[in-house]
C-alpha cells in the first residue's frame, strides 16, 4: 500500500496534507526518513512514524456509543446532528457508520464501524442479533399485552417475529429483538394501544451498555474479545 494511503486510511492525515508531510521529511518507515508519497509499505508489518509517533494501522474499526436525544444515526444530515459529531476529528475521518439505527429521541447503545461487511453480516435479518432495549410506556401493561407482543403483532402489514420481553415495573419493560423494523417497538406498543415515552438500547448482541462508565454522549473503541466475538457471527 502507498504510504500517503496508508496515512489517509488512518485518518491522521489528509491524502494531500500526507504528501506534504512525507516530502518534509516528518515520515519515517522502520526507521528511515522517506520522502517519496509512493513510497510502498506493508501496512501490517512495517513500522510507520510521524514525527516521532509510531502509527498503528487498523483496517477497521468498532467503536460503540451512547447516543443522546437529538442526533440521528446517519453519517451526515443537512439539518440535524448526527452520532458522527459525537466523535473527536481523528474518529470522524475514519469512514465510520451506524450499524443499526436508532430514532432521533431513543438513546444508548450504537456502534459504529467501517467494516462494511461485518455491518452487513450483523444487520441480516437471518444472522438473528438479539438486540435489548428498555422502554417506558403512558399506560400500565398488563400480562395479556406482553403475551402478545411475544408472540408477535401487526405493526402496519408485518407480524413480528417471536420475541421476549421482562417486566420491569407496571410502565416499564426491557424487550429483546432479533430484527429491527423502522420504529419498531413505538409500533408494537401502539398495537397494543400504548405508547413509547423512554426508549433506550442497553445490548447489541454481548455489547451491553455499562452507563457508569459511557455517560450519554461518550463512546469508547470495542474490546479485542468484542471484537472477535462480532466476526464469529455469521448468518
Ligand atoms: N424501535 C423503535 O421504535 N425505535 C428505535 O429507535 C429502535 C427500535
Amino acid at each position: 500500500m502507498r504510504i500517503d494511503k496508508f496515512l489517509s486510511e488512518t485518518g491522521v492525515l489528509s491524502r494531500k496534507e500526507s504528501g506534504k508531510a512525507i516530502r518534509s521529511g516528518r515520515l519515517t518507515v522502520n526507521g528511515e526518513v522517506i520522502k517519496k508519497p509512493e513510497t510502498h509499505i506493508d501496512p501490517e508489518k512495517d513500522s510507520v512514524t510521524l514525527d516521532g509517533n509510531i502509527i498503528n494501522y487498523k483496517k477497521y474499526v468498532y467503536i460503540i456509543l451512547n447516543k443522546p436525544q437529538g442526533y440521528v444515526s446517519a453519517t451526515d444530515d443537512p439539518n440535524e446532528k448526527t452520532v458522527i459529531d459525537l466523535l473527536p476529528e481523528r474518529e470522524r475521518k475514519l469512514g465510520l457508520f451506524p450499524c443499526g439505527r436508532l430514532d432521533k429521541n431513543t438513546t444508548g447503545l450504537v456502534m459504529l464501524t467501517n467494516d462494511g461487511p461485518l455491518a452487513h453480516r450483523l444487520l441480516a435479518p437471518k444472522t438473528h442479533v438479539e438486540k435489548e432495549y428498555y422502554f417506558e410506556v403512558k399506560f400500565p401493561l398488563s400480562d395479556e399485552d406482553i403475551e402478545k407482543l411475544e408472540n408477535g403483532v401487526d405493526i402496519g402489514g408485518y407480524t413480528t417475529a417471536k420475541c421476549r420481553l421482562i417486566r420491569k415495573g407496571q410502565k416499564e419493560a426491557n424487550i429483546i429483538l432479533t430484527e429491527g423494523k423502522y420504529h419498531q417497538i413505538k409500533l408494537m406498543l401502539g398495537a397494543v394501544h400504548n405508547q413509547v415515552m423512554k426508549l433506550k438500547r442497553i445490548r447489541f448482541d454481548n455489547i451491553v451498555l455499562d452507563e457508569n462508565e459511557l455517560l450519554e454522549g461518550q463512546w469508547r473503541y470495542l474490546s479485542k474479545s468484542e471484537e472477535q466475538m462480532l466476526q464469529k457471527r455469521n448468518g
